[in-house]
């Protein structure tokens, strides 16, 4: 059976056996990922993810579907009622030159996502990363970027972006990690990005009112990562996202939510979590979790990126995983009227970014690992793990 995206199982299986093993998957390159051992895989469950939290939240995935086999559309079309584009809508592929723009993977991702009956989550229109540099270079009559076509720029592709998909994007991360790392919280920390230093902090109400004039019915959200952590003392970069979420309200930014994207690992602090989802509700924005992944190697290598991983993992450690897992799914259960949409960073350890950490609910080959039934068990109310 032919699909869109790949010639063949046969040849996405070939493409699995041949292909090294890499820190960094991208998304879109098949990687041979350690898998579950099969003592530790679970059976496949009847319920999809997405059926065991339908009326509380979407549930989603990352993926550009590119090179996808046959089985592993069927397991997306399984379990998700939501894709975020991994990649091919950032700026770099979206507009790699100036007003040369780019639509065929993430044209090819939002027609059989409305083939299939599932929505498109836009990521990301502002970025200090792949972002090429044109952006910040001077313009065809060689003087150097002012504000005005940093400004220029930045809102003709905002504009032509989210206006090529209103209707079929439901939202978008208008702005992503524009948040410093490392602060004590007691200013907002921007990043010293190109945006920040060529159009000042009020580049990202630009953004979001831009956004909100090329579509004003989708859902406009800021993306950022440990963003939740520190909240339960109000510190770092969390008091530094309240500070800066605070500033776009009060500027009258079209802002709906925040995506706290969720790259955990065994010890991150869970009531942390569920704090910054309270503070954020307490502001009226609503929150999704945008790139959920639990790591079970590498710790807290700093959270972000991660290192480390790629050695054996032991049963209990996919035991731990699968706790963590319940616990988040447990909190994102009690605050379902704030929480919009948990997307998962990926749709298996072979596709995550962390493949080598073993991060998500499906192993290399697909099969179940423990977080899966026990994610679905607080879907459906059963063994809830506090
Ligand atoms: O597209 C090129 C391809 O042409 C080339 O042959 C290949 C060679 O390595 O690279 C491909 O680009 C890679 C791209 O993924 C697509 O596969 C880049 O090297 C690689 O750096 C890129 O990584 C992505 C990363 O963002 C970039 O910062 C990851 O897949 C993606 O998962 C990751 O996603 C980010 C979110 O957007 C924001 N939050 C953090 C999250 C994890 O880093």
């Amino acid at each position: 059976m032919m699909n869109g995206f790949v010639g063949s199982g046969l040849i996405a299986c070939a493409m699995l056996a041949a292909t090294a093993y890499g820190q960094n998957n991208g998304g879109t390159t098949p990687e041979a990922a350690p898998q579950t051992n099969s003592s530790q895989a679970e059976s496949a469950p009847s319920v999809g993810l997405k059926d065991a939290f339908a009326g509380k939240f979407l549930i989603g995935t990352a993926s550009d579907l590119r090179g996808y086999s046959d089985a592993e559309l069927a397991n997306i079309k399984a379990n998700y009622n939501v894709i975020t584009p991994e990649n091919c809508m950032k700026p770099q592929p979206t507009q790699p030159s100036e007003d040369t723009f780019n639509w065929t993977t993430p044209d090819a991702l939002v027609k059989w996502c409305q083939d299939n009956n599932i929505k498109v989550w836009g990521h990301t229109l502002c970025w200090h990363a792949q972002t090429p540099n044109w952006f910040f270079q001077p313009g065809a009559d060689g003087q150097p970027v002012t504000r005005e076509l940093a400004m220029a720029r930045l809102k003709n592709h905002i504009l032509t972006e989210v206006g090529r998909y209103k209707g079929r994007v439901i939202g978008w991360d208008v702005v992503n990690e524009a948040i410093n790392d490392g602060g004590a919280g007691e200013t907002e920390n921007l990043r010293n990005s190109s945006w920040n230093r060529l159009i000042g902090p009020d580049f990202l109400t630009l953004a979001f009112k831009w956004a909100h004039e090329a579509d004003p019915e989708a859902q406009l959200y800021y993306n950022d990562y440990n963003i939740d952590q520190g909240s339960v003392e109000n510190k770092g970069k969390h008091a530094s996202s309240m500070l800066l979420l605070k500033r776009l309200l009060k500027e009258g930014a079209p802002i709906n939510g925040v995506g706290i994207q969720g790259h955990w690992h065994l010890d991150t602090s869970i009531p942390d979590v569920e704090k910054a989802i309270a503070d954020y509700e307490s502001l009226g924005l609503k929150v999704s979790i945008s790139e959920l992944d639990v790591t079970v190697t590498g710790g807290n290598s700093g959270a972000f990126p991660g290192g480390g991983g790629g050695g054996p993992v032991s049963a209990e450690a996919f035991q731990q995983q699968a706790q963590v897992y319940a616990k988040l799914f447990d909190i994102f259960n009690r605050h379902s009227k704030t929480i919009s949409r948990v997307t998962f960073w990926g749709i298996s350890d072979r596709r995550s970014w962390r493949s080598g950490q073993r991060p998500l609910v499906f192993d290399a080959r697909l099969q179940p690992k423990p977080a899966l039934q026990a994610i679905l068990d607080v879907g459906l109310g059963k063994n809830v793990t506090k």
